[in-house]
């Protein structure tokens, strides 16, 4: 009578001939050589140097011996693993009944041999640990669609169910580990909503065999031994994985634990990242393992047959180290695990409160420099988290997004965040080295341009961008003088902000600037001519300042001049002006660009003409910092005849990544049109408004970036006015800007995922705070 259970049950009683009729009969083979390797409760045989053959415990049902040829057929196919195969006998079948000597029966099945040597006993080194953990999420990961009706089994081994297995035989004198059973006897609750799939259950040292020696980078690691596999968390893997290195029987320790695991965990999650969850576990689970293996180890000490060494062999060291963690109380443990995985949660999430609106504000106003770095609104707002066109202040109170373009496909774009934090797993490094990713990314900015603006070069913000484009325009033309618009903005060096107009203070001109001023409208219907006039008569005033104009740059859109809607005809005329004289056209695309204008990819490209370049920033990366400026390969040269371009930050593989992501998804949501359909929706309907409401003004803006002059017939304090108006509309949750020379044009520029519903939320809030505005007024 044969037990159902193989821990219980005698291995299989077979001589060496008896096993040689097997593979002959089986097989159709006869080997020259068949070794018996240690193995606890069946028999393994090598057969000459290709094969192992294995007859299972007695106790082992066929479904399980099943579960085992498909789950390592699935790896083979799926992972990146060396995996035994297993070879089918001659009649096909991929295992045959047996009978033993005693006349139990057992299954056979023959299955190759892995190259390398087993790497328990041997030391184990920080990269060969972090080779390991590489290996224990790719199975879990190779393993995650892979389903067995016979994985649904109860598994001594299976360290959540270590509580259980020492209460179950009251016989042994195992005393001295009440304590520690107690400890884990909660783990299959704390495991139950861990992502979790059928795993191999016993990757350890023995099972994983590798070339001696130094570990060469993607050298493999072979696995064998499927003989453990049940349905289990995720983490059990990766715990009983740890377990075995940290505990390591090499007499030559080469690493101390907490390296070595913090080797294994980065290994894995360089594949796999872990959650809080799994690491709260984590380190409970490997104490688990460790009770598992001692009790394990003392009742297989008692059942006839056994080879008591092999079994008995991880007792020592598993104490060792049941020592050295037990030693730690759980919150401690878990934190050590965080600490190493970098998955320490929030004080929030433990439950405490973050520091309050007024504390971070008092704190932020000391350590930030205070009226340097002003906030938005009067009570600023402490937002927690973003999704989509919504954000959320710390109270889940929801806001709608009329305002940040930088989130252009919406706040935490869920491929974005993919792709950065992918790439962030894998390398980020700087532009030197040759990554596929930036050039890419390189490659498609081009092609959303004409032919002649065919280079690009990469800044990790708007304002080097513009830096980077002041120097191509000063090595080619020799020039040093700019001309920008009346109310501009470009960056934030010192030079930008001297080319930002809108920043000047009170009286400050600075003497290589001049202006030019922006077409204000339908009282200002600038022809061509007229506008490359106002070029000419700005180059004229810096050359009498003793300046020789460079660059001629704009933003398209005007948006700081209060959103102007600029007609072909006046950008047309402005790059004429700076060819007139001698000076490069700058299209600073940093707001207006990026798909915004609804018609075009850029704003510029709407007045049918080619900048000399064209520089983008805030929207490029949906707020991983990414720039670009882009131009003609002979202004690129003159510049690289005497110079280097190279900054650490700019075009790194993560932000490359980023960028990439945000170009696939405006173009696969076809934001573009989108931004057109509904940045006139929003025109029209505020226009209906304005109609019926005198604050509301003109309403400007090309695609979905629009401007409405508030309180126009208010000669005496509009700005203040203007000001309170924000604050209601934040009041009633919905966060938009102010803009323009006086700071009084409402400023509606949104993510480009908005939708007709999001207009009609805007709609609906703004005409109630314009009502409440008129109550108040
Ligand atoms: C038109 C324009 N150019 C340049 C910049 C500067 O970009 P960054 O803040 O990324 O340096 C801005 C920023 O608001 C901008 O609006």
């Amino acid at each position: 009578m044969t037990s159902s259970n193989p821990l219980a049950e005698p291995p299989p009683a077979m001589t060496d001939p008896a096993l040689a009729a097997v593979l002959q009969d089986g097989w159709g083979l006869a080997p020259a050589r068949l070794q018996r390797v240690a193995s606890e409760g069946d028999i393994t045989a090598r057969v000459d140097d290709g094969y192992f053959l294995k007859v299972s415990n007695p106790a082992i049902s066929p479904e399980l011996i099943d579960l085992e040829i498909k789950a390592m057929a699935h790896l083979a196919r799926y992972c990146d693993v060396e995996i035994p195969r297993t070879v089918p006998a001659s009649n096909g079948d991929l295992m045959r009944t047996i009978k033993g000597d005693d006349g139990r029966c057992s299954f056979a099945r023959l299955i190759t041999r892995v190259s390398g040597t087993a790497l328990e006993g041997t030391p184990i080194t920080i990269d060969r640990a972090e080779a390991i953990g590489v290996l224990a999420a790719r199975i879990n990961r190779g393993l995650a669609g892979f389903f067995h009706p016979a994985a649904g089994r109860d598994v001594d081994w299976d360290p959540r169910y270590a509580s259980r297995l020492y209460g179950r035989d009251p016989a042994l004198d195992l005393s001295a580990l009440s304590e520690l059973a107690e400890r884990v006897a909660d783990l299959p609750e704390r495991t139950a909503a861990l992502p979790s799939a059928v795993q191999h259950g016993d990757l350890t040292l023995t099972n994983l065999l590798a070339d001696r020696g130094p570990v060469v980078e993607g050298a493999a690691i072979a696995v064998v031994d499927f003989g453990d596999m049940n349905h289990s968390a995720d983490v059990c893997d990766l715990a009983i994985a740890l377990n075995s290195v940290l505990r390591n029987t090499s007499e030559a320790r080469a690493e101390g634990t907490w390296a070595l695991a913090r080797a294994v965990i980065d290994g894995y999650q360089s594949i796999r990242p872990l959650s809080p969850d799994e690491i709260d576990v984590l380190g409970e689970l490997v104490l688990a393992r460790l009770l598992v293996t001692v009790v394990i180890t003392r009742q297989r000490a008692s059942v006839a047959g056994v080879d008591q060494i092999y079994a008995g062999q991880w007792e020592a060291s598993s104490r060792t180290l049941l020592r050295e963690l037990a030693a730690l109380s759980q919150d401690e443990l878990a934190s050590a695990f965080h600490g190493i995985a970098g998955t320490r949660r929030s004080p929030r999430r433990r439950g405490q409160r973050p520091p309050g609106s007024g504390e971070l504000r008092s704190r932020r106003a000391s350590a930030l420099g205070g009226g340097i770095s002003p906030l938005f609104y009067r009570q600023p707002l402490a937002i927690d988290r973003g999704a989509g066109t919504w954000l959320y202040d710390r109270d889940g109170v929801a806001y709608l997004d009329a305002y940040n373009n930088v989130a252009v496909v919406g706040h935490a774009n869920p491929a974005v965040t993919a792709a950065v934090t992918e790439q962030l797993r894998v390398l980020n490094t700087h532009s030197r080295y040759l990554h596929p990713g930036i050039v890419e990314l390189a490659e498609r900015l081009v092609a959303t341009l004409p032919p002649e603006l065919d280079s690009c070069l990469f800044t990790p913000s708007g304002t080097e961008a513009n830096e980077l484009a002041w120097r191509f325009a000063t090595e080619y033309t020799g020039g040093d003088g700019a001309i920008i618009a009346e109310h501009a903005y470009h960056g934030s060096t010192r030079w930008m902000t001297d080319l930002s107009s809108n920043e000047w203070p009170e009286g400050y001109v600075p003497g290589a600037v001049a202006t030019i001023k922006a077409p204000t409208g339908a009282d200002d219907p600038v022809t061509e001519a007229q506008a490359a006039e106002r070029v000419v008569a700005a180059a004229e005033t810096l050359h009498r300042r003793g300046h020789k104009p460079a660059l001629v740059l704009v933003d398209p859109g005007f948006t700081s001049e209060g959103i102007r809607d600029a007609p072909a005809a006046y950008l047309r005329g402005i790059a004429a002006g700076a060819r007139q004289v001698n000076a490069l056209f700058l299209a600073d695309e940093v707001q207006s660009g990026y798909g915004r204008s609804g018609t075009h990819f850029w704003r510029h490209a709407a007045a049918d003409f080619t900048p000399d370049i064209v520089t983008i920033g805030k929207p490029m990366g949906a707020g991983y910092p990414i720039g670009a400026t882009i131009t003609s390969r002979e202004i690129m040269d003159r510049l690289a005849a005497r110079y280097e371009y190279f900054s650490t930050f700019a075009g790194t593989a993560v932000a490359a990544a980023a960028a990439n992501a945000v170009l696939d998804v405006i173009t696969e949501r076809s934001l573009v049109t989108a931004a057109g359909t509904i940045g006139q929706q929003l025109r029209d309907g505020i226009r209906g408004l304005a109609d019926r409401h005198s604050m509301l003004g003109e309403v400007r803006g090309t695609g979905l970036i629009c401007g409405v002059d508030l309180f126009p017939a208010e000669t005496r304090a509009p700005k203040p006015l203007a000001v309170q108006f924000l604050e209601s509309l934040k009041r009633n949750r919905v966060l938009a800007g102010l803009t323009g020379p006086q700071g009084t044009v409402l400023k509606i520029r949104p993510p480009l995922i908005w939708t007709s519903e999001h207009v009609t939320h805007f709609l609906d809030t703004l005409e109630s705070t314009v009502v409440q505005a008129g109550i108040e007024h």
